[in-house]
């Protein structure tokens, strides 16, 4: 499996991928995005913000991971999300993207935490950032809404020196 950086000639994929609840899953607030505002939003990419496809070894795409930020960039902090195509779960495929990316997070960028947010009942999320590192830091009340309630959410974080170096990507000499 394989993180490959999100290209315009995706954007047609990720636009029925996000549109379809099954993909976006029941604790993740719901979302019709038309064509012109997934274009909008990828032209964003920035240091906060960046979009990868999660591709398996003969090419086919069975997922989505981003790094994207909700204060102000002097914190130092990314946020990272993950959605995998349903057929596609449960066969440890996000583990491996989320390995990946915070590793190449850490090594690309100047930050001293990752942090994401998993709805409480999000039990398979919840595995997949503990099984990377990530450590439950306390509930973020009201921070989701979706399908007409405020939901409370864990907070997960991992720091910078919690981090056990690159499991999966090595450093370039
Ligand atoms: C969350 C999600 C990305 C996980 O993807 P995945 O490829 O299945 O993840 P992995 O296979 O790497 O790991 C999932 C782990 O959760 C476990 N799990 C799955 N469902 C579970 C449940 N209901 N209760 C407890 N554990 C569960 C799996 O057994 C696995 O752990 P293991 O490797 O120790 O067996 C995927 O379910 C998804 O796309 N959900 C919808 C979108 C979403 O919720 N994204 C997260 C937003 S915060």
């Amino acid at each position: 499996m394989n993180l490959r950086v999100m290209e315009k000639e995706d954007l047609p994929l990720f636009a029925e991928w996000v549109n379809k609840p099954e993909f976006i899953g029941e604790y993740n607030p719901l979302r019709q995005l038309s064509r012109t505002e997934i274009e909008k939003n990828y032209e964003k990419s920035s240091f906060e913000q960046g979009e990868f496809i999660i591709e398996k070894k003969d090419g086919s795409k069975i997922g989505y991971v981003w790094h994207f930020t909700t204060v102000h960039p002097a914190a130092k902090l990314l946020e990272i999300g993950y959605f995998m195509v349903p057929s596609e779960t449960g066969k440890g495929y996000c583990s491996e993207a989320a390995k990946i990316i915070v590793d190449y997070l850490f090594l690309s960028k100047d930050i001293v935490r990752i942090q994401a947010h998993t709805d409480l009942r999000n039990a398979a999320s919840q595995k997949v950032l503990e099984k990377v590192g990530f450590r439950k830091e306390g509930i973020s009340r009201k921070s989701i809404f979706n399908r007409g309630e405020w939901r409370d959410a864990y907070l997960y974080s991992i720091l910078r020196e919690e981090w056990k170096g690159p499991r999966i990507l090595t450093k370039t000499p």
